[in-house]
């Protein structure tokens, strides 16, 4: 994919971002001149995924910035707070989300002016935005090692290409496999309910010509069984030094793939490691009922019953055969002081 998810409109002075709740049928950018605009864009999944929302976050602070032109630097620095804090509510789960916004709101602390701050903030908003696409990069070349010269793939939800700010983590070792020459073949799990695997990753890879076929989520075990998958690559949300948070159905691919003996790789940046925190620590967001409930205006629960509509669960390390990063792959059997030297050392 050529276009970025989330970007700075130079001419505007604003956010772009594809509007990915329109994919597959809709392929269009959306504005945000507002940091209301944009918290409304990452509630509704418009722009989501991990890294894109680190991207997203941090561009979101230097609207922010760009907004306030307050010439008392304490009062101005306590509104950019107040919004950052804002957009940080917005999604639980995703710590990039609050590093992103965290890093530009640190840049621009011991500026001199509003404008100036404003100037710095956008500048590190637009390195974050460099940098992710660099260890997008770096991830797939560390991963693709790790896949046969042909293989069939797993995937669950979209790390790809729109879950970041360009190429991808999971997808990102997918498209590297094939760059260096593998023949890849990919089974994008539906991904129920908002169907990012069947509306988002297929769209992605079918546009770069890389075979791909999209399952029900409850087919992988089957196929599985049936020795049809060679290897699981999933993204992350937030990796505690004890699991790894991603796209609710994770855990299970997890499991089943212990199960049967295939390999289950994580592909995420440093910057989702929260190697501090604790499974049980993490808050896992969860969304409306009509997500669960409706399908367009076909009801599919009955009103009398209550949904369960976790987006995210958590997979222990134990289950994961290596997680690859731009630093490089962390392989298993991890201990928990390993994991978290390992945090020191990236
Ligand atoms: O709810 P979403 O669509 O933001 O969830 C996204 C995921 O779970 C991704 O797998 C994860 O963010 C990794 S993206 C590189």
């Amino acid at each position: 994919m050529d276009e970025k998810t989330v970007y700075w409109n130079h001419d505007t002075g604003s956010i772009n971002l594809i509007e990915q709740t329109a994919l597959p049928a809709d392929y269009r950018t959306v504005n945000c001149k507002t940091i209301e605009r944009l918290a409304e864009a990452i509630r509704r999944l418009e722009v989501r995924g991990a890294p894109a929302l680190g991207v997203a976050g941090a561009f979101g602070v230097a609207l922010s910035a760009s907004l306030h032109d307050d010439s008392n630097m304490d009062s101005f620095l306590r509104l950019v707070r107040e919004d950052a804090e804002y957009l940080n509510s917005t999604r639980p789960t995703a710590v990039n989300l609050s590093w992103g916004i965290n890093r530009v709101y640190e840049s621009i602390k011991d500026s001199s002016s509003p404008k100036e701050a404003a100037e710095i903030a956008l500048h590190e908003a637009e390195s974050i935005a460099a940098e992710d696409e660099m260890m997008c990069r770096k991830i797939g070349e560390t991963g693709a090692k790790f896949l046969p010269e042909e293989c069939t793939v797993l995937t669950h939800c979209n790390a790809g290409a729109l879950a970041c700010y360009t190429w991808g983590t999971a997808l990102g070792v997918i498209r590297s496999a094939v760059e260096a020459g593998k023949n890849v073949s990919v089974i994008s799990c539906e991904t129920r309910p908002l169907n990012q695997g069947s509306r988002l990753t297929a769209w992605e890879l079918s546009r770069d010509n890389i075979p791909v076929k999209t399952i029900t989520d409850s087919c992988a075990a089957f196929l599985m069984k049936r020795g049809e998958i060679d290897a699981v690559v999933v993204g992350a949300d937030r990796i505690t030094h004890d699991a790894v948070f991603n796209k609710i159905g994770t855990y299970m691919h997890a499991v089943c793939a212990k199960h049967h003996d295939i390999p289950f790789y994580v592909a995420a940046p440093t910057s989702t490691f929260d190697a501090k925190l604790s499974e049980k620590d993490v808050v896992i967001e969860e969304r409306d009922r009509s997500e669960l409930a409706k399908c367009g205006e076909r009801l599919l629960i009955p009103d009398s019953v209550d949904v369960l509509n976790y987006a995210f669960d958590s997979t222990p390390v134990e289950l994961v055969s290596a997680i690859f990063t731009e630093k490089g792959a962390i392989r298993a059997p991890y201990s928990v002081k390993e994991i978290l030297q390992l945090k020191v050392s990236i």
